[in-house]
């Protein structure tokens, strides 16, 4: 038991300098495309001390996926969170309306890019289009910008595992926009912004 404690002083500690570093970057210049690749960098550096992430302190999800806090800062600051999404877990395209970061520790999630190509005037009509792919895996990473549109997909026989930083903690996120491309629709689900 003390050397699992001993690991989870050791994560805390890797996150809160993390976390420094990310306001360190983002004080001087905000989000811009450049921070974000810089926040990636660093997150897969993070991501690349497994030793720092056991699955020993990390039950694995009954289905799908699951998501444990690491560091979420309070009022309207940053969420770094670890998930892990089981073999075949999809997310269908989406626009989390905040950026975010994703890094892996172990495992491979594909995530797929798109675009918006319809100019929004129709309610509860949407059409994207899409603009590219990125394998998230060990030494890798991903970066979206605050209504860029992803899908993931947990690819291989492992789970996926990996580290998040989300502009807003996950209880106190935007709306997020869900696209269906086969029926040309989309629909938001609520806000939770003013929620906490
Ligand atoms: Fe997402």
């Amino acid at each position: 038991m003390a050397i699992r404690a001993d690991v989870a002083a050791q994560r805390a500690r890797a996150c809160k300098a993390f976390m420094a570093q990310v306001h360190s970057t983002t004080a001087k210049e905000g989000i811009t495309p450049s921070t974000l690749h810089a926040l990636k960098l660093k997150l897969v550096a993070l991501a690349k001390r497994a030793d720092l992430f056991p699955l020993a302190d990390f039950a694995m999800p009954d289905a799908q996926g699951r998501t444990y806090p690491l560091l979420v800062e309070e009022n309207d600051g940053h969420g770094l969170y670890l998930t892990i999404g089981l073999p075949g877990k999809e997310a269908a395209p989406h626009d989390h309306g905040i950026w975010c970061v994703n890094a892996a520790v172990s495992g491979q999630e594909q995530h797929v890019f798109y675009r918006r190509t319809d100019d929004g005037r129709r309610a509860g009509s949407a059409t994207i289009a899409k603009v590219g792919e990125v394998m998230v895996e060990p030494g890798s990473g991903m970066v979206m910008a605050d209504h860029d549109i992803h899908s993931t997909e947990v690819v291989g026989d492992r789970p996926a595992v990996g580290l998040a930083l989300y502009g807003y903690a996950l209880a106190r996120f935007p709306s997020v926009t869900w696209f269906h491309p086969e029926f040309t629709s989309v629909r938001a689900t609520l806000s939770r912004r003013h929620a906490a």
